[in-house]
Order: structure tokens, then sequence, then C-alpha cells
């Protein structure tokens, strides 16, 4: 189903009082009037939000089977099953812009939906689950906490939810971490082992550099977005530097040295030729991550024909399915 156009889309009246209403705080529900542009950047930033939830199943649930203690199994199916929740719960936000979510899925299935460019590296050791679970989820935290405050309604209320649920993600990963840290030699290197890999590729997760993200202007007017990319990396950046150091381990970055002045960690520069080419579908999982989609979504097909079947039957009878 294409989105229908919104009527009086360019009517500068409507688009002064929208702003208008933004401005004083105001959130925008379903129903409300918005711009064009408006409603096609969330469904943008939605979608993109739920393929991402949705994809970041993969890296980790390629580890269920191979936990090493049935707590560990259990926490990390409990947040691997927390992830696909969210993308649900994202992609009926997203509806609610006029979207319709088999679209969206198809949009990713077929390689053309753009998701984290984060979950196209492999998770190659039982470390990179502590470490997916601190770094990532973390950045999604920092991420999520501000887009909370969204002055979309629905995908704000999806957030403060959603962010309750990180939280635990990623509690469960820095306990990983902490545990590895002071574990054996070998425990030890495998664990900075993954954070050298993984450190980079979680800073990129916060998307270009503000110089180079032509729609955050109008994303902050709108306040879709309350904060830039690069300050929201920032913040990342000094949340996390001391819990590395918490648990003795070292970032791979020369340039990570605390800046008296501004209070914060001065960074290295992030290696932006590596992120495009990882969104434009040469990172080293995309083409995995996108047969693994497919195939699960191929295998499915008999439970959604079976629901469908069901229905029918239901609504001959003149009851409502459950
Ligand atoms: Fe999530
Ligand atoms: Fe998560």
């Amino acid at each position: 189903m294409e989105q229908k156009p919104i009527p009086g889309a360019d009517d500068p009246a409507l688009i002064a009082a929208f702003e208008a209403r933004i401005a004083s705080g105001e959130s925008i529900e379903p129903k409300d009037w918005m711009p064009e542009r408006y409603r096609k950047q969330l469904t943008r930033m939605m979608s993109q939000h739920a393929h991402s939830e949705i994809v970041g199943m993969l890296p980790e649930g390629n580890w269920v089977t191979r936990a090493p203690s049935l707590r560990r199994k259990m926490s990390l199916i409990a947040k691997v099953q927390d992830e696909a929740g969210h993308g649900l719960y994202i992609y009926c936000g997203a509806e609610t812009l006029g979207v319709d979510r088999h679209d969206l899925f198809n949009q990713l299935l077929n390689g053309t939906a753009k998701y984290s460019s984060i979950f196209n590296y492999p998770t190659l050791s039982w470390a990179d689950m502590g470490v997916i679970g601190w770094l990532v989820d973390g950045a999604a935290i920092v991420n999520q906490t501000v887009l909370a405050k969204t002055s979309y309604g629905p995908y704000a209320r999806a957030m403060v939810r959603i962010c309750k649920e990180e939280n635990f993600h990623k509690r469960q990963g820095y306990e990983i971490c902490a545990t590895l840290a002071s574990g054996t030699p070998a425990q030890q290197a495998m664990l900075q082992d993954a954070v050298d890999r993984i450190w980079w590729p979680s800073l990129a997760m916060f998307g270009p550099s503000d110089k180079d993200s032509p729609n955050t202007g109008e994303l902050l007017r709108w306040k879709v977005k309350r904060k830039t990319n690069d300050e929201l990396r920032q913040r990342f950046v000094n949340l996390t530097v001391p819990q590395a150091q918490a648990i003795g381990l070292t970032l791979p970055d020369p340039d990570l040295t605390f800046n008296a002045e501004t209070k914060n960690w001065d960074f290295g520069e992030i290696d932006w030729a590596e992120f495009f080419d990882v969104i434009k579908g040469n990172g080293p999982c995309n083409r995995e991550r996108l047969e693994a989609r497919n195939t699960a979504h191929d295998d499915g097909q008999w439970i959604r024909d079976a629901a469908t079947a069901f229905a029918a039957k239901h609504a001959k009878r003149g009851v409502e399915a459950p």
C-alpha cells in the first residue's frame, strides 16, 4: 500500500501552525495534520529502526546454542526475543503514518531498505555477546533516550518502553565483559579482541558526522531529532570510557584523551569510507544477513497461510479469530 499524499501538503499556513505546535512542545499524533516531508522522514527513520531491531537478532542468535551456561543462554534468548518485540512495536508505530508493514518487510527482504551498519559485522567469539550488549545496546540507549522525546507521539512512546529493556541488554552485556575481564589471560584476550573489533563500528552507529548529515537541520527544527549525531556520539564516548577503564580494557584509539576544557573525551577519526561501504551492502556480513532474513521469512510462510485460513474460517462463521 502506497502512502496517500496528505491534503494541503504545501499550504504555508498549515505548515506554520504545525511548526508552532512543535515549538510549543506539543506532540504530533497520527490523525494530526503534518507536512508530507515530516511523515516521509519519520517513515524512513522508524522503518530503518524496526529493520535494525530485526536484523540485530541475527548476530546474537548465532550464539544462543553456544552460550557457556544455562544462565547465560536464558538471558541471551530473552534479549534476542526482546529485539523481535522492539521491531514489531516500531513497525506498528510506523503503520500509524499510513504505510503497510508488509511493504516495509519487503523492502528489507529485497535489500532496498537500510538498517544499522553494525549488524553487518560478524560475531566471532562469545566475548562479542558481552561487547555487543555493552557497546551496541549502550549506543542504542543513548540514541533512543533522546528519541523518547521526539515530536511524533507513537515513536516517542515506543522508545520509553524499549529503553527499559535496552538497559537490561546493556547490563547483561557489561556483566559478561566484567566476568571475562577478571578471568584467565585467554578470556581477557578474547574480550580485548572483541572490543578492538566492535568499538569503531559502534561509534559509526550514530550515523555520519553532522557536516555530512544533510537532514539534521530540518529534523532538529521539527524536534524529530533532539540532538545531532555528533552530540550523541560524544555522549556515548564520555559514558563508555570510564566503564572500559573500570574493567581494565583498552579502547583501540590512540587519540582518545580527556579534554579538561570541554570535559569531553576527544577521539580519533572514524573510517567513514568503511561506514559508507558497509551501508552500500559491502560489509563482511551484508549478504549473509539478508539471506538469513529471507530464509526465515520463507520458512514462516506456512504459519502465515495457516493464520490467514484460520481467520477466514472464523470470519465465515461470523466469529472473530482470537
Ligand atoms: Fe532493541
Ligand atoms: Fe537491545
